[in-house]
């Protein structure tokens, strides 16, 4: 699907690479990727990238927050693979990730080039 949208040699950021799985078909090198994750220390908050930096950002955040996966019971599976607790926020429910979203959406802003749209 980003080859319908980005051109090769762009400058990507995955800011929530996880385990990569987006990245399986796309050919190594096609793109100047920048995988990161707050597992490897990048929060997608605060990325280490100068302002209109960047061609594309890959945001794929967390779906739901269950601290200690207690309101999952029977998923565990999705707790394990999607690792949706990692978010490091001050709310407790819903609201957080929205806050989670609306503050990488920003941040998103920030590194990324600006576009002209056509009409
Ligand atoms: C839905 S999974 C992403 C799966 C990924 N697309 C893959 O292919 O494996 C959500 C990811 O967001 C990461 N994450 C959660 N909070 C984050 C944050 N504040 N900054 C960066 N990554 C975060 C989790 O560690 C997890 O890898």
């Amino acid at each position: 699907m980003i080859s319908l949208y980005v051109d090769p040699g762009s400058v990507v950021a995955d800011v929530t690479y996880g385990k990569g799985v987006f990245w399986k078909l796309v050919p190594l090198g096609l793109y100047d990727l920048k995988a990161t994750d707050i597992s490897t220390g990048v929060d997608c908050r605060e990325l280490p990238y100068a302002d209109g930096s960047l061609d594309c950002v890959v945001f794929d955040p967390p779906f739901m927050h269950s601290p200690g996966g207690s309101a999952h019971a029977g998923h565990q599976l999705f707790e394990t693979n999607y690792r949706n607790n990692e978010a490091s926020i001050d709310k407790s429910d819903h609201g957080a990730l929205l806050d989670l979203y609306f503050k990488a959406s920003d941040e998103a802003f920030r590194v990324l080039k600006s576009t002209e749209f056509i009409s």
